[in-house]
């Protein structure tokens, strides 16, 4: 399903483009990219040795493969589009654990930068963190999307887009003139 919600964000994105992928995995998405988005220049890394050589074996010659960890790495990379598939991550996290706002703020900021989030599931619990967070009522997660929105924009001027999700979600922002509501997709088959 994190696969069909990748694939649905960027079911439209022109071929191309600069790609990179921080915790490149296994390469299921990186083989998304690869097959469907047709990068111009495609840079995956991982922090794990099995993760990294399984990247190379699949993509030498197609892709930059290294290990970095993505602490150090995220945001010195001029690219198009970045795509962040955290092994855990909600927002109290985001920016806390992450150099997001490094990535953001680049002079060339990533017109798409896509990134997994995994509160949906535990919303119910956790909706009074979130509203001590965000300093506003999360009830549901349309509020916690709402907030996310907001704070993205007031801090980088980034607005979310898309959101994809089943048990975990996909966000897709972009460096836009406004912010805008975005469009929220749920994939699950029940
Ligand atoms: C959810 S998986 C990514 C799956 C990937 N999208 C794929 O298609 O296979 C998260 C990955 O993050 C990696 N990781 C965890 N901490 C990291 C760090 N600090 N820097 C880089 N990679 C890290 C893990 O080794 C794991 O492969």
């Amino acid at each position: 399903m994190n696969e069909a919600c990748f694939m649905h964000i960027t079911r439209d994105f022109p071929h191309g483009m600069s790609v990179a992928e921080y915790f490149g995995g296994v390469g299921i998405f990186s083989t998304i990219v690869q097959e469907t988005l047709k990068p111009r220049l495609h840079l995956i890394y991982d922090i794990d040795d099995d993760c990294v050589r399984q990247l190379q074996s699949a993509f030498t010659g197609r892709a930059v493969v290294g290990k970095a960890d993505a602490k150090e790495v995220m945001g010195t990379h001029p690219v198009e589009m970045v795509v962040l598939d955290f092994p855990t991550m909600n927002v109290r996290f985001f920016e806390r654990d992450w150099p997001v706002a490094k990535v953001m703020q680049r002079p060339q900021a990533p017109k798409y930068l896509i990134w997994s989030d995994t509160a949906l599931r535990r919303i119910g619990w956790f909706r009074h963190l979130y509203t001590e967070f965000f300093g506003e009522e999360v009830f549901s997660y349309s509020d916690y999307i709402r907030c996310f929105n907001k704070l993205l924009w007031t801090r980088y001027r980034y607005t979310i887009t898309r959101v994809s999700r089943h048990m975990h979600a996909y966000y897709l922002a972009q460096p836009l003139d406004s912010m805008v509501p975005p469009e929220v997709v749920s994939l699950r088959p029940w």
